[in-house]
């Protein structure tokens, strides 16, 4: 039997990796040996952090990307299940699990991220079209093999002109590295999230000209979001028109890490509940404000804005 639209889930395609943070209250000196306030693992990587604030927020939702066996694996998996996280699209594959060092410093809020790639093999088209797509209602790629991705957005497009328009697909796309090969996704996609790192590389210093600057990359009737850390994030609308939400700075700035991840996951889960995009853009930073308040993201259950 079809699913309800109501009933299908949001599903984030990307990276799963294993953060090791250590907290510190002052940044470390080159070849010092000092103590930290705590250290902690937790699951990382943009796509995974997205879909545990879209459960926290209640969208269900489903994790499409690469983990190996072993230890890391296991913590893992135990933390998706934690979140409600579907995770029935994992790819097994053989290589070592990408690892980041952290480090959070408690004083600035800065987070600090060396990260460890150990040539994970990337979800491909061929995995994709195992995916069931009359099970979701918004699939989000967080870019990296963009080449492989396209194909598989090729899919989607495929897939809704043979649906109802209520029964389409919308597709996301983050473009958070500046690397040439992530550009081709900027018209792929209905809503397409950059980062100011992209933006600042393309030559934009605030977000008002990235949004102006890089419409022209999307193909007409999409949607750019940009955020901006403690300046909030601009968007533009489907018709262009400029949209800006302030950022909602915690009491105290603890841990930015995934900040951006969250605010993602709260844009997506207002505008694929049919919300207006200045609400969705308001409700991103404001989640996304409130997560850096606190370590990790379990507190965001406590936020009083779900
Ligand atoms: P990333 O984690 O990708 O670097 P950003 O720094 O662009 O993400 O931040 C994403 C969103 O998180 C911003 O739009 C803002 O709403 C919120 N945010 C990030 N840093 C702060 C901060 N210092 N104070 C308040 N809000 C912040
Ligand atoms: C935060 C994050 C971390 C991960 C790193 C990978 O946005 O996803 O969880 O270690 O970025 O680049």
């Amino acid at each position: 039997m079809a699913l309800q639209e109501e009933q299908k889930k949001i599903l984030c395609v990307g990276l799963v990796c294993l953060d090791i943070i250590s907290v510190v209250d002052k940044f470390p000196q080159e070849d010092s040996d000092s103590r930290c306030l705590s250290q902690r693992w937790q699951r990382g990587g943009n796509a995974s952090n997205s879909c545990t604030v879209l459960s926290l927020l209640g969208s269900p939702c489903a994790f499409m990307g690469s983990l190996c066996a072993g230890p890391v694996a296991s913590f893992i998996l135990e933390d998706f299940q934690r979140f409600q996280v579907d995770v029935s699209l994992l790819r097994k594959c053989g290589c070592g699990a990408p690892t980041s060092l952290v480090i959070s410093n408690n004083g600035t809020g800065s987070r600090t991220i060396l990260h460890s790639n150990s040539n994970i093999a990337e979800v491909t088209l061929d995995d994709f079209n195992a995916v069931d797509l009359s099970a979701f209602k918004w699939i989000h790629w967080e870019g990296r093999n963009a080449d492989e991705q396209v194909k598989m957005i090729t899919r989607v497009e495929r897939y809704n002109q043979t649906v109802a328009p209520e029964r389409m697909i919308v597709v996301s796309v983050e473009i958070e590295k500046p690397r040439e090969k992530l550009y081709q996704l900027f018209d792929r996609a209905d809503v397409v999230f950059v980062s100011k790192d992209v933006a600042r590389h393309l030559g934009f210093q605030t977000p008002t000209c990235a949004l102006r600057g890089l419409r022209p990359r999307l193909r007409p009737g999409a949607v750019l979001i940009c955020a901006w850390a403690e300046k909030g994030a601009d968007a533009a609308d489907a018709d262009g028109t400029l949209l800006h939400s302030d950022a909602f700075p915690p009491e105290r700035v603890l841990d930015t890490l995934g900040a951006g991840d969250t605010f993602n996951a709260a844009v997506i889960h207002k505008l694929a509940r049919g919300r207006p995009l200045q609400e969705a853009l308001t409700f991103g930073c404001r989640v996304a404000g409130a997560k850096c308040g606190f370590h990790g993201y379990d507190d965001i259950a406590h936020t009083g804005l779900i």
